[in-house]
């Protein structure tokens, strides 16, 4: 098999080469990128690129190993919508029992959307929660609300009064923990917006439990994304497991501890370790810690669970030369994946189609069409020899590429398409410009 190919090892089942063998109208033989068992090639065909494809056996395998891992204590997976909220996505995890993270109103609705009683698995984080997305969750009866600052606590307390209900609530607390990711996405130490510093986060406990309409019932704490060493998820479960000893010392209940999302996946073609070995090592990190205080975990992976299960298919347009630099310019841009864009994220890219004994490479740079040098998905990149009409797959793209997609440079968003075996569905449309304009005035 050829270097992409092995590497890609560890996306199956979601994304494998096959053997291509000759037919008809196939001249040669040689081997295809297939999400499942359906070559990319023919999801191109029918729905036109770029494309988002997920496959639905992935997503199912890696809920499993989640769940397998935290087996043995009580537990809520609960999937953190913000990483990819398609409702297709959605339906799929509440069917094998998921729970979900929320960060706003909408995604709120998107969830009710897919299962009117999902609300008693919903986790409601988030440093600026309105009144109206409060009402709206304690309305739904949602299971907690992780609550950030002293003035949320009073808003919260309010609407809940005004629904003569009480909300259940955790603190979120910030450990003072430095995870090693991008900047952006790290939030863990005290000059970051999130949570509470654990150090005052006693007393506002405290203010809490004498407000009737508010019920404490956890502490909650996440440390940051794409966090690939399990170390400061320890770390961070120390302070909270000590946290929860003192809050029950002072006569609270503490029922819950949601731990977070951020478990990271790898991006490039480095090593890759076996998924079920990695999330073993992170349930050890989160539950050691954890041991003897008897508490419903709470866990909210987002990119684990679906980034490895995602790519963006794209073509290539032009193939161009400027000086001694080459470039690919593909149908997919910024505005459908940002993340090189935006974090300087590396993306592995796979050719779909190999001919056999084409081992030819070349340096290049994959370029999107807007108008922004920014707009890239690769940078000096060694990849096998690409033809214009030729297919890639930029890959590990599940997880906040369509989510953080817009429509910059008047480009309609693309479409999802969702895998399961050898069957292929549309599970949101391509954008039409209609779509684009409907608002404008
Ligand atoms: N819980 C909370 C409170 C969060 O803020 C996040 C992510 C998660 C859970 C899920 O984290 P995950 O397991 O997916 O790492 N757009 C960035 C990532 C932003 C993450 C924001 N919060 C990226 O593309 O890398």
């Amino acid at each position: 098999m050829t270097r992409t190919g092995r590497t890609l090892r560890a996306r199956a089942p979601a994304f494998s080469y096959r053997e291509s063998k000759k037919g008809l109208f196939r001249r040669s033989t040689g081997s295809i990128l297939c999400c499942e068992d359906v070559p990319l090639s023919h999801l191109a065909e029918r729905f036109d690129t770029p494309l988002y494809v997920y496959s639905a056996t992935a997503i199912r395998e890696r809920m499993r190993i989640f769940e397998h891992a935290f087996r043995k204590v009580p537990h809520t997976v609960c999937f953190s919508v913000k990483a990819n909220s398609n409702l297709g996505i959605l339906r799929l995890l509440a069917q094998v029992g998921c729970g979900f993270d929320i960060v706003s109103g909408g995604e709120l609705q998107r969830v009710l959307r897919v299962d009117r009683h999902a609300a008693k698995q919903v986790v409601f984080s988030g440093v600026g929660k309105t009144a109206e997305e409060m009402t709206a969750a304690l309305k739904a009866g949602i299971m907690l609300f992780n609550v950030e600052s002293e003035s949320e606590l009073w808003v919260l307390a309010e609407s809940a009064a005004r629904l003569k209900q009480t909300a259940k609530i955790a603190l979120r607390v910030n450990p003072d923990v430095r995870a090693e990711t991008h900047p952006y996405i790290s939030t863990g130490l005290h000059q970051h917006k999130f949570g509470i510093p654990i150090s005052a986060s006693r007393r506002i406990y405290a203010q809490a439990s004498g407000i009737r309409s508010l019920k404490v019932a956890g502490v909650s704490v996440h440390i940051g994304s794409q966090i690939t060493n399990v170390k400061p998820f320890g770390e961070a479960m120390l302070r909270v497991a000590e946290l929860v000893r003192e809050l029950r010392a002072d006569g609270h209940r503490i029922d819950f501890v949601d731990a977070g999302g951020g478990l990271g996946i790898v991006y490039d073609q480095g090593n890759l370790p076996d998924f079920e070995g990695y999330v073993a090592d992170y349930a050890e990190a989160v539950l050691r810690p954890l041991r003897g205080l008897k508490v419903h975990l709470l866990l909210e992976p987002g990119r684990s669970i679906l980034g490895p299960a995602g790519a963006l298919l794209t073509r290539v347009l032009y193939k161009k030369t400027n000086g001694t630099k080459k470039f690919l310019v593909v149908d997919a841009a910024m505005n459908d994946l940002l993340r090189p864009s935006l974090y300087n994220a590396y993306h592995e890219i796979a050719k779909v189609e190999w001919k056999d004994g084409s081992s030819l490479s070349e340096t290049v740079d994959v370029v999107g069409p807007i108008c922004e040098t920014g707009d890239f998905f690769a940078r000096a990149r060694e990849l096998p020899r690409s033809e214009e009409g030729d297919l890639l797959a930029i890959l590990d793209a599940g997880a906040y590429g369509m989510a953080l997609a817009s429509n910059y440079n008047s480009r309609p968003r693309p479409a999802e398409a969702l895998v399961d075996g050898n069957s292929a569905k549309v599970i949101r449309r391509r954008e039409t410009m209609a779509d684009l304009l409907r608002n404008e005035l």
